[in-house]
């Protein structure tokens, strides 16, 4: 039954990770032809924004080395977006090579974060992504900037708002056009949420730039996805079947399952055009592949339901 609730949007864009987040931190390598058919699945759900790989050190992330391939034999639906993750100018050029139109840089709120995923400082990695963004927005792209350990660092610990909210302006202001929230933990609670997307409000940020992506460690993710909904986020980042983690950060797991979310936004009469069993069946036949269950409370439900073994 759908009730909704005073506050929140109407709609939210749904920012699938599933196929970058999710299978880069896989120990086994996911075959090209698996990785294609998965996306195209995704979009068979009714996904419209699919992150679909990452142009980054292949020695760094050997699960994505194969980007290039990925894309050259990937048929795009229409009115789907495909972005893909670039760290500097090598990864940018290896991605207009593949024809893409969206991209994603990916800064830290920590210093020791940017070391260890980028091999930079914070201001190395700055300086790293100017030329990116400009190039990439000259060329008429759209840039995403995420920025990780926004709740709380495994190697610092708390992670003051200020900090945060300071790394976020300047990757804005470098040119990006959208913002999103990084829980690599998922050690975020719904009120330091609310605080930091306070603080960015109040800092200039519009709410229609921002993205939340949490991590579900802690079982907080959705708690925290409504949070960020009712302080005005309409883009929540999740991934099918909860895949996911980081292998620059061991203590970060799965994103939020995002039929977790759809599940959520769908009792809420929220629209996202996404259909929630199309797309456990597609988290179904994805962790066959991965040859383990999916930690979605919902696939679980859903499976059970339909008398599946998982
Ligand atoms: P580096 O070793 O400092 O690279 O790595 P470099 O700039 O010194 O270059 C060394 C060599 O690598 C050069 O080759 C470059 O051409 C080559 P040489 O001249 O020696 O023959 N190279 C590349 N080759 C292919 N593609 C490239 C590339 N760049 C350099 N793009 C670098 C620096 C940034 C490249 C490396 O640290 C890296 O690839 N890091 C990526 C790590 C990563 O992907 N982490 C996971 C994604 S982030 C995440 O998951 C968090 C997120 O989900 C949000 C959240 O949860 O918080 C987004
Ligand atoms: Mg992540």
């Amino acid at each position: 039954m759908r009730v909704p609730l005073d506050g929140l949007p109407a709609k939210v864009t749904v920012y699938e990770v599933g196929a970058r987040d999710g299978l880069q931190n896989e120990s086994a390598v996911v075959p090209v032809e698996v990785k294609r058919e998965f996306i195209t699945r995704l979009a068979g759900a009714g996904l419209r924004v699919i992150e679909a790989t990452s142009f980054v050190h292949p020695k760094w992330v050997p699960q994505l080395a194969d980007a290039a391939e990925l894309l050259g034999g990937l048929e795009r639906a229409a009115g789907v977006r495909y972005p893909v993750l670039v760290p500097n100018e090598r990864g940018l050029d290896r991605a207009l090579d593949a024809g893409v139109t969206e991209i994603a840089i990916f800064g830290s709120a920590t210093e020791t974060f940017a070391r260890r995923n980028l091999n930079r400082t914070v201001d190395e990695s700055v300086e790293m992504f100017a030329p990116v963004v400009e190039r990439a927005r000259a060329g008429g792209l759209d840039v995403r900037a995420y920025v990780s350990m926004c709740f709380g660092d495994p190697w610092e610990g708390d992670v003051p708002i200020e900090q945060v909210v300071s790394v976020a302006t300047r990757l804005l202001d470098l040119g990006c056009t959208e913002l999103s929230l990084g829980d690599t933990i998922g050690v975020a609670t719904p009120g330091h949420v609310t605080a930091l997307i306070g603080a960015l409000l109040e800092s200039g940020v519009d709410a229609g730039r921002l993205a939340v992506h949490f991590h579900d460690t802690y079982g907080q993710a959705l708690a925290n996805t409504l949070a960020a909904l009712r302080c005005g986020v309409t883009i929540v980042d999740a991934s099918a079947g909860g895949l996911g983690g980081c292998p620059y950060a061991k203590s970060a797991t799965g994103n939020l399952a995002t039929e977790d979310l759809v599940w959520m936004l769908d009792g809420l009469g929220i629209e996202t055009g996404v259909d929630v069993h199309r797309l456990a069946e597609t988290s179904l036949w994805m962790a066959e592949r991965l040859g383990r269950p999916s930690p979605s409370r919902v696939v679980q439900a859903l499976s059970r339901e339909q008398g599946s073994d998982q």
